[in-house]
């Protein structure tokens, strides 16, 4: 369980993050701060290219960042936007996520102070996971 001040925290962190978004193109950047067991947090930002379909996520960078860093069990991940309502993560990044943190708390963040709540595991029931190859 993540206490109300680490949230206040990684939301800080994930708008920090969001400073760094590279996204001239959409125009909208989004950032992410990833939350480790061992209570590390690793930024990310949506990096998009003029070859469009490119374009990778911020919480996918996020999660790239922490593997790279040694990090694979996480608890919790912020997300900060401008969106009109705060957005949840897209479809690719929920999967990329479930391989490591199927019960991943997930919150999201707007410019206007608004805040959506999820739990990774509502947002993709039924994912496809690695004991479906056996
Ligand atoms: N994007 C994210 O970074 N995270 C999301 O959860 C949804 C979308 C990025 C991808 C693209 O650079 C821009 O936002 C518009 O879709």
């Amino acid at each position: 369980m993540i206490a109300e001040v680490e949230w206040e925290e990684l939301r800080r962190l994930a708008f920090e993050g969001r400073g760094r978004a590279y996204a001239p193109y959409s125009g909208f950047a989004v950032g992410a701060a990833l939350r480790a067991r061992d209570g590390s947090t690793v930024l990310g930002c949506n990096v998009e290219n003029a070859s469009y379909g490119v374009a990778i996520c911020a919480e996918r960078t996020a999660l790239a960042g922490a593997v790279v860093a040694g990090h694979r069990e996480f608890e919790a991940l912020a997300i900060a936007s401008a969106a009109k309502t705060p957005s949840p993560p897209c479809g690719i990044c929920r999967q990329a996520l479930v391989e490591f943190a199927p019960d991943l708390a997930i919150r999201s963040y707007n410019e206007a102070g608004q805040v959506a709540v999820y739990q990774l595991s509502d947002l993709l029931p039924h994912a496809f996971r690695a004991d479906q190859l056996d």
